[in-house]
């Protein structure tokens, strides 16, 4: 869709002119936006339909003078207009949008747009873009019929400014779009082999990007028997993938780590039956790195970011890794695997050890790490774990300012306590008890004093029910982390 700014008093052309309400100030607001006697029209229909301001309630009334129709939808309360309110009532309105003729819409941005709740153009932009996500098995037609949205506003906003956040927001919206499509693709396409070809097709994006791919020869030589571990009991090839983006001479980059399970059985320590389909999503790590990589390379930032996603199928084939096998780690700390499903620490335990040789200023990790983040956190935050307060505040900064929300954890000495074993330096699984946080500490043993940060996205990366499918989080966190960092 293309975007253009318009002044409030200029006529506009569209088929629906959408203006967004609060429920505690329905009229007052109006102001101008829209005309007096339209005003007059919309109280009237405000009062006699009971129009609430709620997100998902929606009145139109007829604009004669401009031959178009004014669509009011509601923002909810205004005390709690936030990032996850405004792209609730986004989606619903679209959604509404979607099913009519409409092909130009404006929308009035001056109730929406809102410094102190965080909301800008770009998050706007991603919103309104976001919602004609459809994933497409066959590649995907032009679906929608909407091609032009007004910015509709009093400020006149400076050209060269609202090209750069319509065209932020857009890369946004496609590196959420990508991840979203890595996460839905089936698990036979999307295995290892195929996320480092997709990798390798972001250099068409800006040529800046520089990819590595090791393949399963490479990663021995370089001692990483934990992750291979993960990938012999099947016949898909484990890669390693890097995509360094750098274009500042000496500066530390972020290192973005993803877990890249594309296939999640549990291996010998197999998983019941039901739902294990959504294990295709347990590369959902990896694709938020991609995804993430695809917007900051599309808006060119000047920042060193680099992607590292560890790419495996955990399967039992007869070759597979038995519980109670010892392997060594590239760091070279032994680990006893007591549970082949605990194969995410696995792989990612090597990527972080490797990600070092990017001398990081920061190493963030994505994973589906673990059903009882899940379980402790629900569906809604991505579990959060650091050994830097300073760093921990900085990832819940952006978090609040895109909506992509988190919750940190502890990460007590007394966790660390769970690791031990007889037969090697760690085991891969604690107790019975806090499993995302013994997952985590599993991992802090291989950032040594990198500043680093681990989001268990167990619960945020996809969705169940009627809109199952991947949700693309936690790339909006990550793009304004590296923005703002
Ligand atoms: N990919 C799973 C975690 C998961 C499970 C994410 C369900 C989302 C929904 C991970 O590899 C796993 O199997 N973790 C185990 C760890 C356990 C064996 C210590 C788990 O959570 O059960
Ligand atoms: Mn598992
Ligand atoms: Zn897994």
């Amino acid at each position: 869709m293309d975007y253009k700014s318009l002044k409030t008093n200029i006529k506009n052309n569209s088929d629906i002119y959408l203006v967004g309400v609060f429920t505690d100030m329905k009229l007052q607001h109006l102001g101008k936006s829209v005309s007096q006697s339209n005003v007059k029209h919309a109280k009237n229909c405000f009062d006699k339909n009971n129009f609430t301001g709620e997100i998902g309630d929606h009145r139109t009334i007829d604009d004669f003078e401009n031959n178009t129709q004014i669509l009011f939808f509601g923002l909810g309360k205004k005390e709690k207009y936030s990032p996850i309110t405004l792209s609730k009532s986004i989606r619903d309105i679209m959604h509404k949008i979607k099913k009519t003729n409409a092909v130009k819409i404006s929308i009035n941005i001056q109730n929406i747009i809102s410094k102190s709740s965080n909301i800008t153009i770009e998050l706007l932009v991603n919103y309104l873009e976001d919602s004609f996500y459809k994933y497409e098995f066959k590649k995907p037609k032009d679906t929608s019929r909407l091609k032009l949205c007004n910015l509709v506003s009093n400020k006149v906003i400076p050209n060269k400014i609202f090209i750069k956040n319509i065209s932020y927001g857009k890369a946004i919206a496609n590196g959420i779009k990508l991840a979203k499509d890595l996460g839905n693709t089936p698990p036979n396409i999307c295995n290892p082999t195929f996320l480092s070809k997709e990798a390798t097709k972001l250099k068409k994006i800006n040529n800046k990007l520089k990819i590595t791919i090791l393949d399963e020869q490479k990663m021995k030589s370089l001692g990483m028997g934990s992750l291979l571990s993960v990938s012999q009991g099947s016949k898909q090839p484990a890669k390693l993938v890097t995509i360094e983006y750098m274009p500042l001479k000496n500066k530390q980059p972020i290192v973005l780590v993803g877990k890249g399970i594309t296939f999640d059985t549990g291996g010998i320590s197999l998983k019941p039956s039901p739902n294990m389909d959504e294990m295709k999503f347990d590369m959902s790590g990896a694709g938020s790195v991609l995804g993430t990589m695809s917007a900051l390379a599309e808006m060119n930032i000047k920042k060193n970011v680099v992607g590292v996603i560890a790419c495996a199928e955990n399967m039992p084939g007869s070759q597979a890794t038995r519980p109670g096998d010892v392997v060594t780690s590239m760091s070279g700390i032994t680990i006893e695997i007591l549970n082949t499903d605990a194969e995410g620490r696995l792989v990612l335990c090597d990527a972080l050890t490797y990600s070092k040789k990017f001398n990081p200023k920061y190493v963030l990790d994505m994973a589906t790490l673990t059903g009882a983040c899940l379980v402790g956190l629900g569906k809604y935050p991505s579990g959060l774990f650091s050994n830097s307060n300073e760093l921990a505040d900085l990832i819940k900064k952006s978090a609040d300012k895109t909506g992509d929300r988190v919750w940190q954890l502890p990460l007590y000495d007394d966790y660390f306590k769970e690791l031990k074993t007889n037969f090697a330096d760690i085991q891969n699984i604690g107790g019975r008890y806090g499993g995302a946080i013994t997952a985590a500490a599993f991992l802090a043993k291989f950032t040594d004093d990198v500043k680093w940060a681990h989001l268990d996205i167990a619960g945020t990366a996809w969705e169940v029910g009627e809109n199952k499918g991947s949700t693309g989080r936690p790339v909006s966190l990550l793009i304004d982390f590296v923005l703002s960092n």
